[in-house]
């Protein structure tokens, strides 16, 4: 290895290190009526810090200390720091000096905000004046957050008495989600995809085509995507505004400024080829956006009926190979958006994997496309299909498909914290892997940072792993809530099972170690055990699952051990004497 390469290696490890213990985790459950933890707060208001607010004209802190210090934005220190030590280095000072500067806001003291702005000044050159707008918008949202309404919200609700509405979401995105405890609204359908959405999922988009392009040699010709409700509602359409990126159309808005017709960028302005996208859709989404589903089937139908050549615009290569076979019709032929049969929601598939109700993986995809398989849009006489059954359509589309992907939109629920993105994404891989003979490349956009990126199912789930279940701090913190904190290590490792089930996608060392810290560590087998004796039998009894299904190649001994503990726990819980 040259020494380049050598430094090269340590420096991607490091940030590896880095990412890992910067991610913002959940250290504990929500307990309705109480404020946040203060000790949480000096980190998760720095990360709030580093994202630039234009609606509300302030910059990014980070910004800020990175234009004092004389170095370039903070999201390029990110992007550039992943290949050079130097920038690395600038990178973390801007990072310390930021949350150095929101500790000192944070202290106890006379104007804090002007003490933490002139310490700022002095030691990255930062004008005071640019700081304190900052920082004061720092103080409010701290006071709102150790502020907390919950309780009085609910029995104003209950009486039936006015309670403000506020917007839902995360708070690093939408700091105008606090105070908590208001009645959460959603957004106009025909608003969205706004203008932030529109240009914040620009470079995603092309970051998730850029990584099947590093991967394959090429860019993918088709793609599943998943769109949910609640994350688009958060960020004002973004998902969908991936969407229409992907398939190289433009939202145009009417008179009364409402999102209703697309238009196509001439392919010479979008630089590379009509990506195709089969999109499944949740029940939440089909019931909120019925005209933003319209939009989707009227832009891929739009897309399908260019007069271009068909290695330029994969949407009607398709819809022309369909129609050549002599079977679909054009409508047909360009269904790509699919969801629950009316009044029906979810796919069922977490209810298949947590019961172990299969035996042949198979079972999960058909499950899936029988969930999934009708199709919203208008047909060719503008009537609405209102969810038509059209299982061959989603098997037809499914079978081109050569990645699956969803967005992760919040610090508090990643792909093992509920069991809902492995029966999405997870259920519409395994269903692709068996209608094109291939699994296709799983991926999942994370905008948790200013640097927005795209990674790989198995990065994700090593980043859920590392930070959530196998790391003390988030571990200890579900703990302190006892028997609700048991159960919620087993969801961890049930959910993350679920990828094993649909996706193949969980290395050994995840069950390991999970195996080792929960289980062969005795201490801590007999906290879980008088905690919550349930749980920690069903623990137990998904590794022995992930072992007896082949997804997990434990040691004998530990097989062994795991055999004994199951049954210590069982005869426990039927109360047979030992
Ligand atoms: C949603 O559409 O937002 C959603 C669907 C299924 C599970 C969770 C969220
Ligand atoms: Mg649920």
């Amino acid at each position: 290895m040259t020494s380049e390469e050598r430094d090269r290696r340590v420096l991607a490890l490091y940030e590896r290190v880095l990412e890992i213990e910067q991610r913002l985790i959940p250290t504990g459950l929500h307990t309705f009526g109480k404020p946040a933890a203060a000790a949480e707060t000096v980190h998760l208001l720095s990360m709030v810090a580093s994202f630039p607010r234009p609606e509300l004209g302030l910059p990014a802190l980070t910004d800020l200390v990175a234009s004092g210090l004389g170095l370039p934005p903070y999201d390029r220190l990110m992007e550039e720091s992943q290949s050079s030590g130097e920038r690395m280095r600038e990178r973390e000072s801007v990072e310390s000096l930021t949350r150095e500067t929101v500790r000192r806001l944070l202290s106890p003291g006379d104007q804090p905000e002007r003490a933490a702005a002139l310490w700022l000044r002095q030691r990255a050159g930062v004008a005071a004046d640019s700081a304190l707008e900052i920082l004061s918008f720092l103080s409010r949202l701290n006071l709102r957050l150790q502020s907390n309404r919950e309780l009085e919200g609910l029995v104003a609700a209950l009486r039936g008495n006015y309670l403000p509405p506020g917007p839902g979401g995360d708070l690093l995105q939408n700091p105008a989600i606090l105070p908590t405890g208001r009645n959460t609204h959603a957004v106009n359908p025909y608003a969205i995809p706004s203008a932030l959405a529109l240009r914040r999922a620009e470079p995603l988009t092309r970051a998730l085509l850029e990584r099947h392009q590093q991967e394959t040699g090429r860019v993918p010709e088709s793609i599943a995507m998943v769109l949910w409700g609640i994350d688009n509602i958060k960020k004002e359409g973004e998902a969908v505004a991936q969407v229409l990126w992907l398939l190289g159309v433009r939202p145009v808005r009417d008179g009364l400024n409402r999102v209703t017709e697309v238009e196509a960028i001439p392919l010479e302005q979008l630089g590379r080829p009509r990506i195709d996208v089969v999109m499944t859709v949740s029940g939440i989404f089909r019931d909120l956006f019925a005209s933003t589903m319209e939009l989707l089937d009227r832009a891929v139908k739009r897309v399908a009926a260019l007069e271009e050549p068909p290695e330029r615009n994969f949407v009607r290569k398709h819809v022309q190979q369909q129609m050549a076979r002599g079977q679909s019709t054009f409508q047909e032929a360009a269904t790509r958006v699919f969801s629950n049969a009316a009044g029906n929601y979810g796919t069922n598939v977490n209810f298949m994997v947590l019961q172990s109700q299969w035996e042949d993986a198979r079972e999960l995809g058909d499950l899936f496309v029988k969930r999934k398989c009708f199709a919203y849009g208008r047909d060719a006489r503008g009537r609405p299909l209102e969810g038509m059954e059209a299982q061959a359509l989603l098997d037809s589309a499914l079978s081109r498909v050569e990645a699956s992907y969803q967005n992760i939109d919040s610090t508090e629920v990643g792909i093992s914290d509920v069991d809902h993105y492995f029966e999405y994404l997870g259920g519409v891989t395994k269903a692709v892997e068996e209608r094109s003979g291939k699994r296709p490349r799983v991926y999942l956009s994370d905008s948790l940072t200013p640097h927005s990126r795209v990674r790989t199912l198995q990065e994700t789930l090593q980043l859920e792993s590392r930070t959530k279940v196998l790391n003390p701090k988030w571990y200890e913190g579900m703990l302190k809530h006892g028997f609700s904190g048991v159960a919620e290590i087993e969801h961890q490792l049930s959910n993350t099972f679920g990828w094993s089930a649909t996706a193949d996608a969980v290395e050994d060392w995840i069950y390991d170690e999970v195996a080792e810290t929960f289980v062969l560590d005795s201490q801590m087998l007999e906290r879980l055990q008088s905690l919550n004796p349930h749980s920690a039998q069903t623990l137990v009894g998904r590794l022995l699952e992930a072992a007896g299904r082949g997804f997990w190649s434990a040691r004998p001994e530990v097989l062994r051990r795991l055999r004994e503990v199951f049954a210590g726990l069982e005869d426990a819980l039927e109360g047979v004497a030992p």
